[in-house]
Parts: C-alpha cells; sequence; structure tokens
C-alpha cells in the first residue's frame, strides 16, 4: 500500500471516529433556533454543499445562505455581504471562499473534514510532476489544496470542467490534469484535447460499480442513471447523465422521466427530491452493503459536519480557515480565471437564448 493511500485511510478512519452524534427531534429544533439567531448576530452565511446532513442544508436555505456545488459554492460567498461566511463542506471548499475573500472571516463546523482528493495529491510532488512537465498547461480540479492551486494555471470544477478545457484544446494547449482520474479521462474523452492524468480518486464514487448498475438497470429499464464524473469509466459509460452536482439536481428537475438512478453521494437525494417531489430516486449499488462497503455512497468527511459542531464554531471562532498570504495570491489567478471564464460563459448563453 502507498504512502498516500494509508494517509487516506488514517483520515478517513479518523472522520468516521468524529462523525456528530445523533440528536433527537428536541435536540435539533433547539440547535437549529440557536444557529439561526447566532447567524445574525454575527452577521455570518451559511454556505452549504449537497452533500451535507439535510438539516444543515435546510438551514442554509431558511437562513439566506446557499446550497450548492462547488462552483456556486465559491461564487456565492464573493457576492453575499455577510462578513462571515461559514462553510459546511470540505476543507478544500472552505479555502477556496478565503482565498477569494481573504476580509472575509470563514470558519467551518471543523477543519478535519478533508477530501481524499485533497490527500491524494501532496504539494510538493505535484509540483514536482508539473516540472517534468513544462510544456504542458496545469489543470487542477477544486478538490485540491490552496498550494496545489497556486502551482496550477485552470482552476475547475465538474460542472466547468469540460468548457475550459474544450477551450485549451482550440487553443492547441497540452494539458496536465490533476488529481481525479476518472474525471479527467472523462473529459480527456470527451474533448479529445491531450491529457496528462494524475491517479488521485475519490473513495465514494470510487465505490460505484458497473455490474451492479447493469443489473438495477434491467430491475428498472425505463429509469435513467445519472452519473457524477468522479466514478469509474465503466460506470460513467451506463450513465444518461453525466454532470457536476448542481446538472445532476437540474436533469432530474428538467426531464420527463419518472424514475432515476443516481450513482453519487447520497446526500444529494434532500435537493434533489425537493427539486422534482413526485418522482423516485433509486440509489445505484456501491462495493457492498452496510459493514461491508467503504463509504457507502456517503462522503465520511461531509459527514462530520454537524448542527452541534457548526453551533460551536460561530461561538467559539476558533475552526477558521487561514491560507499562507504569498500562496493565496498566486492561488487566486487560476480561481479568478475559472470564475470569469464561467460568467462569460454565462452572459454569452444568455445572449444567444
Ligand atoms: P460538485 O462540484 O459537482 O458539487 O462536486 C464536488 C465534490 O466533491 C464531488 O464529490
Ligand atoms: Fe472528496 Fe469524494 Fe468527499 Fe467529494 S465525495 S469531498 S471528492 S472524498
Amino acid at each position: 500500500m502507498t504512502d498516500l493511500s494509508d494517509r487516506i485511510l488514517v483520515q478517513e478512519h479518523f472522520a468516521r471516529e468524529h462523525e456528530p452524534s445523533k440528536l433527537n427531534a428536541e435536540e435539533t429544533a433547539k440547535l437549529r433556533d440557536e444557529i439561526k439567531d447566532l447567524l445574525v448576530q454575527e452577521d455570518a452565511a451559511l454556505v452549504a454543499h449537497y452533500y451535507t446532513d439535510p438539516e444543515i442544508q435546510s438551514l442554509a436555505e431558511e437562513t439566506g445562505g446557499c446550497v450548492a456545488d462547488s462552483l456556486e459554492m465559491a461564487r456565492f460567498g464573493t457576492s453575499h455581504p455577510a462578513s462571515t461566511l461559514i462553510v459546511c463542506g470540505v476543507r478544500f471548499m472552505g479555502e477556496t471562499a478565503k482565498i477569494l475573500n481573504p476580509e472575509k472571516s470563514v470558519l467551518m463546523p471543523t477543519l478535519e473534514a478533508t477530501c481524499s482528493l485533497d490527500i491524494g495529491c501532496p504539494e510538493e510532488e505535484f509540483s514536482a510532476f508539473c516540472d517534468q512537465h513544462p510544456d504542458r498547461t496545469v489543470v487542477v480540479y477544486a478538490n485540491t489544496s490552496a498550494a496545489v492551486k497556486a502551482r496550477s494555471d485552470w482552476v475547475v470544477t465538474s460542472s466547468i470542467a469540460l468548457d475550459i478545457v474544450e477551450y485549451l484544446k482550440d487553443q492547441n494547449q497540452k494539458i496536465i490534469w490533476a488529481p481525479d482520474q476518472h474525471l479527467g479521462r472523462y473529459v480527456q474523452k470527451q474533448t479529445g484535447a491531450d491529457v496528462f492524468l494524475w491517479d488521485g480518486s475519490c473513495i465514494v464514487h470510487e465505490e460505484f460499480k458497473a455490474k451492479g448498475l447493469q443489473d438495477l438497470k434491467s430491475v428498472y429499464p425505463d429509469a435513467k442513471v445519472l452519473v457524477h464524473p468522479e466514478s469509474p469509466e465503466a460506470v460513467v459509460e451506463l450513465a444518461d447523465v453525466v454532470g457536476s452536482t448542481s446538472q445532476l439536481i437540474n436533469a432530474v428537475a428538467n426531464s420527463d422521466n419518472q424514475t432515476f438512478i443516481v450513482a453519487t453521494d447520497a446526500g444529494i437525494f434532500y435537493k434533489m427530491q425537493q427539486a422534482a417531489p413526485d418522482k423516485t430516486l433509486i440509489e445505484a449499488p456501491t462495493a457492498g452493503n452496510g459493514a461491508t462497503c467503504r463509504s457507502c455512497a456517503h462522503c465520511p468527511w461531509m459527514a462530520m459536519n454537524g448542527l452541534e459542531n457548526l453551533r460551536d464554531v460561530i461561538v467559539k471562532k476558533d475552526q477558521e480557515i487561514t491560507v499562507d498570504p504569498e500562496i493565496r495570491e498566486k492561488a487566486l489567478i487560476p480561481l479568478q480565471r475559472m470564475l470569469d471564464f464561467s460568467q462569460q460563459r454565462r452572459v454569452a448563453v444568455k445572449g444567444n437564448a
């Protein structure tokens, strides 16, 4: 076993050991009220990812915060007037918010919530890898540390990756892609770009299995299959729709289909069902069930965000994201490039409508 996969296992174990304890209805209601008051008092906004606990997602909705994919989470922080952003998700999301909003204080329920892609791409090794291929444009997925972003030319998220790589290919640029090999391979196949891949992966999406999915498809022949592109190639090949979390939610809301098999973190079901209450959503099969699967389609680091540690951080302000100013300055360039690119695309799409 490599050193990196050891490190992922250790952090994963830590996350499971520190999963928030289950709360009863009374405790939940009390904490929700407390958090609502504290947010107003502290001029703070909640920025939550779709994979977090539905209690956190609904609190973000009810308090004027946002529930979104990683691109929208980044954008939201830059346009919201709150002086404090409470990022409920994983560490790279908090770091992105801080890089884009250095004047704001950025807090997280726990700074220990990381991501296997981030752990699997340490800055020193990645930098050495890039140095070996100086002719290539460095494109990194948002699921990376601030230091890795600082070494890149472009940051992308899954909702804008295809557009950016297509654009780079049209400029005859050859690409280094890191860290998610499955998303990278998907982008390479779709665009035909010359892409050199880092070999990271997401421990949650890696568990979806093509064989199980095929079997489920034969039980529900009319179901549409929705797949996040961090899933293995054989799973992506069975998809009717491949896309970021937001794109998958939109696919359910905008499709005439009644039934969907969904291959991504189960946290997404809260928003998906809200967007299409009368539709049937089925979880895609993972490598096992109960004690036999590793993640069981739920990210152990997203699961570290709970109502208690959310309340605690607003009171104590102890889980604060900091980014070295020199790294921040460098990482801002590729991040801002992504946001500007996506903004131009939006304007162009609106203009053509
Ligand atoms: P999205 O940008 O599609 O929300 O993906 C983030 C992520 O971490 C998926 O595992
Ligand atoms: Fe990282 Fe996967 Fe968790 Fe997303 S689901 S944060 S890619 S480990």
